[in-house]
């Protein structure tokens, strides 16, 4: 098991360049195999999420075809089995997108339900209401999800909560569905909007992305096509907040900064300056930060992703903030973590008071997810002395290289993967 361990106390300076959208790139590889043509992917981040779904996709018997670090070709025209196994659901959840895109290509799949997961449970009832919608039948056998038509057809859906993952399996399949598609109350994401345009430079036929009304038209079959992912926006935004918990000045570069407006927003209202470029944006803090309430929401709104990270800076600050988790159920598993570095934050149900505290001590703490992780990790750049961050695996799931974009920023920090490393590392640095 590898772990973090951080000196902290530097303010992190510097530029740091930020890679493809995790969460776009996940449902472009599964869109990927709607082709019996290749298709090129660049800008696709080097994170083990990633690589688990480059798996599912070959063992149905897809060609993945790894160019470089961040560029793949896949060729779906030599699939054999339209079945994913439960293994790969297990380790990510996104695979559910192989629902989408297979129904869609060869009107039947077969995926296993995916479990709760640390944040909470997740249900995809909108999925499968959006597939019964275009026609399919699909049953819930032996913990997995058989879904299959004769024809898909198009229809009017109305999703009964924003969905990220369900206006996307949706789409998907309504790509290649007969006729006319609508998706009312779809997600917003820049990654909803990133899988359209990749789906219509394979020739479907898709309206209205970021909106929150989908137009599909359905067409008979797709063809191959180069695309590069969008900027990861989660990741830009962990880097943004990083900054003004070090009281640093850091150059977050390759980003779209319209869609980090909630996070700029949220740091200007703390004290911070942001500064947007065509394609970076520069956060820097040089004093205290300041207190603020925050409610997590569908985009535009803040985004759930970065409630973690802000609520770390937010522990730093003058004053009182809450804070309102509005999509998961248990996303505040952090906070005991956080108590333990000298944070003061009391969780009553969705929300989190902070009492922003002067400093941070550095604590053994222990990655509860991907995001809460990362937020850690900030917290430990922040505190003082020590910190060791344990089960960095959930980190490793959407970071690339984290470890390394943070050292070029002027962080002390290594991955380890013995107590004997630890020691040897406190013993270097004492
Ligand atoms: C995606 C992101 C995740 C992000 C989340 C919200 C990916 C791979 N993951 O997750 O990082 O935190 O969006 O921005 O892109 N819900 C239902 N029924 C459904 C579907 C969703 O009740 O059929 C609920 C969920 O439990 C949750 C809310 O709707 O409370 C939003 O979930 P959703 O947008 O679907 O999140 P994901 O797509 O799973």
């Amino acid at each position: 098991m590898e772990q973090y361990v951080i000196r902290g106390g530097n303010p992190l300076v510097g530029e740091v360049e930020i890679g493809g959208a995790k969460n776009a790139a996940l449902a472009i590889l599964t869109a990927a195999v709607m082709t019996d043509e290749p298709v090129l992917i660049d800008n696709l981040p080097d994170v083990s999420d990633i690589n688990v779904l480059l798996e599912a996709i070959s063992v149905i018997g897809a060609t993945v075809e790894r160019i470089d670090r961040h560029t793949v070709r896949i060729n779906g025209s030599t699939i054999g089995s339209i079945s994913v196994d439960y293994e790969f659901i297990k380790k990510i959840r996104a695979s559910y997108y192989l629902l989408g895109a297979l129904l869609g290509k060869y009107k039947k799949a077969e995926v296993p339900l995916p479990g709760g997961c640390n944040i909470g449970s997740r249900p995809i009832d909108q999925h499968l209401k959006g597939f019964r919608a275009l026609g399919a039948k699909v049953d819930i056998l032996h913990g997995a999800i058989l879904a299959s038509a004769e024809n898909l057809t198009g229809n009017h859906i109305f999703l009964d909560m924003v969905s990220v993952g369900a206006t996307i399996n949706i789409m998907m399949a309504a790509a290649m569905a007969k006729g006319n598609t609508i998706i009312e109350n779809a997600a917003r994401e820049p990654h909803v909007v990133d899988v359209a345009n990749f789906l219509n430079s394979m020739g479907a036929n898709i309206k209205g992305a970021g909106t929150d009304v989908i137009r599909i038209r359905g067409v008979e079959a797709l063809h191959g096509t180069s695309y590069s992912i969008v900027p990861d926006m989660i990741e830009a935004g962990t880097y943004m907040f990083a900054a003004a918990a070090t009281k640093g000045d850091v150059l977050i570069k390759n980003v779209i900064p319209k869609h980090l407006e909630a996070m700029t927003a949220k740091l200007e209202e703390i004290g911070c300056d942001v500064e947007e470029f065509d394609d970076a944006v520069r956060v820097s803090a040089t004093k205290r930060l300041g207190r603020t309430h925050v409610k997590t929401l569908p985009y535009p709104g803040f985004p759930t992703d970065m409630q973690p990270q802000i609520s770390v800076a937010l522990a730093l600050a003058n004053g009182t903030s809450i804070v309102t988790e509005s999509i998961f159920e248990n996303r505040f598993k952090y906070a005991d973590e956080l108590t333990r570095m000298g944070a003061c934050v009391k969780v009553e149900g969705n929300t989190a008071i902070i009492d922003g505290v002067r400093g941070f001590t550095g604590a053994r703490v222990s990655a509860p997810d991907l995001r809460a992780g990362a937020a850690l990790v900030i917290a430990g750049l922040a505190a003082e002395g020590i910190t060791i961050v344990d089960d960095i695996v959930y980190i490793q799931r959407g970071y690339e290289d984290f470890e390394g974009k943070l050292k070029g920023l002027g962080a002390e920090i290594e991955k380890v993967s013995s107590e004997k490393e630890i020691q040897k590392y406190k013993l270097q640095i004492v």
